[in-house]
């Protein structure tokens, strides 16, 4: 492209065809001149006003064409984007193509899609759902991340399951999240939207965190973010009195709430509004107070609320068949000071992953019927039916006398009468 000086526009051809669905959607001409502007189209140099078209090579980049993968269904559609399950007609291979949502977008690519297509293309880890490539479709509108495809999502799970997780598949669950959770937090990535919905599993009992649309890297010390971050149900209290700085605790603090969802088989704060949800928060905890959080009473959106007083911790009398070990773990994801906040690090540490009941391995995991594509109506290859595959046996459970001595539960220190200044109930 010798002649490629610095091009000033790129001019769409009439009649252009516009193809931004994969394969299985019809392909539509579009003859609206106010269209998106394709690919397809002329350039025009600087320099010397003069137009070529683009070589058919180059329309794409280097990306594929979305079209080289077979849309099977829909399995998911949120906020920022359509997901669906797709086949890779090159190579065979079942993958979950996310289209990016463009809609009113004014500035070009959205940031939401371009942090999570650079985060993910950064992260290595089988805790994490790994990015494969991007594609494309004709409009520039029309960008898909391909993704390794997961059998599961942990909501649509948690809605369709005949029986919920056993205590030790919910510490396999647990323990995975965490790992992902700590290589992300190591390599300065927040992830602030952390919640079932965006944990996925394989066949072979493998979790992935999935959705980096709303990640972050930060700095040390952290600088100023938008506090429209992470569902209600999984935020942290220092979002909702609107501190400006996000750290890792509010991913421990959602952590917090996946594990009371899964161990009591329920959503655990499920507020309906941010009044609602601070009361919820507050009723199972205790009232707030700067002599357990010293930034508390500085907190910009403090002075919106006035807060119920509440002076007992009710986690144990909300999980009552918890060993200590549990609760210590539960209490310290859910401190209020987001500094005391458990670490992933610390919470892998626990003594409750390493008590009986023991976490069960990934591939000893149940596999489960594939609601999502079962609820779509559409094509379903390899799916094991509901009731044909019984949980197996509970692996043995090592006696964990002892551990507790030879490896440091960080937690241990927390007294078992009474947590950040309240009594137990
Ligand atoms: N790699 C994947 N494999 C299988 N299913 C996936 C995959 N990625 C996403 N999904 C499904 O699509 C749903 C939506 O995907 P994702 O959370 O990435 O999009 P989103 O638009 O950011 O969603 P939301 O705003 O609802 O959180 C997920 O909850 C999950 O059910
Ligand atoms: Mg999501």
């Amino acid at each position: 492209m010798e002649s490629l000086e610095p091009t000033v526009s790129v001019v769409p051809q009439e009649n252009e065809e516009k193809r931004d669905e994969p394969a299985e959607n019809e392909v539509t001409v579009n003859p609206d001149p106010n269209a998106p502007i394709t690919r397809r189209g002329l350039l025009m140099s600087f320099l010397t006003g003069k137009t070529m078209e683009i070589p058919e090579n180059d329309t794409l980049g280097r990306c594929r064409f979305v079209s080289e993968f077979e849309k099977l269904n829909r399995i998911g559609e949120g906020t920022y984007g359509i997901v669906y399950r797709a086949r890779d007609s090159k190579t065979g291979e079942i993958v979950a193509l996310k289209k990016v949502r463009m809609e009113h977008e004014q500035d070009g690519f959205p940031v939401s899609g371009l942090r999570e297509i650079s985060i993910l293309l950064s992260c290595e880890h089988e805790n994490i759902v790994q990015l494969i490539e991007v594609v494309v479709g004709k409009s520039l509108e029309s960008i898909f991340l391909v993704m390794e495809y997961c059998e599961q999502d942990l909501a649509s799970l948690l809605d369709n399951m005949q029986q919920p997780f056993t205590e030790s598949q919910v510490k396999c669950i647990m323990i995975q999240v965490l790992k992902g959770l700590e290589y992300l937090h190591k390599r300065y990535i927040i992830h602030r939207d952390l919640k079932v919905s965006n944990l996925l599993m394989t066949d072979k009992g493998c979790v992935k965190i999935a959705d980096f649309g709303l990640a972050r890297t930060f700095s040390v010390p952290p600088e100023n973010m938008t506090s429209r971050v992470v569902t209600l149900w999984y935020r942290a209290p220092e979002i909702l009195f609107g501190s400006k700085t996000h750290t890792t605790a509010i991913d421990m603090w959602a952590v917090g709430c996946i594990l009371g969802e899964l161990l009591c088989h329920r959503p655990l704060l499920p507020g309906r509004t941010e009044v609602h949800q601070i009361e919820l928060i507050i009723d199972l905890l205790g009232t707030p107070s700067k002599d357990i959080w010293p930034e508390f009473s500085s907190l910009p959106l403090l002075q919106n609320f006035t807060l119920k007083k509440q002076p007992y911790n009710k986690i144990k009398s909300k999980f009552p068949w918890l060993t200590v070990a549990g609760l210590r773990l539960l209490n310290f994801l859910f401190m209020y000071d987001p500094v005391k906040r458990a670490t992933a690090e610390e919470c892998l540490k626990s003594t409750y992953f390493k008590e009986a009941p023991m976490p069960c391995e990934p591939q000893l995991m149940p596999t489960f019927p594939q609601h999502r594509n079962l609820k779509m109506g559409a094509k379903i290859d390899n799916i094991t039916l509901g009731g044909s595959n019984p949980p197996p046996p509970a692996p043995s459970i090592g006696k964990a006398e002892g551990l507790s001595e030879t490896i440091p539960d960080p937690v241990s220190e927390l007294v078992s009468t009474s947590f950040q200044g309240y009594v137990f109930r």
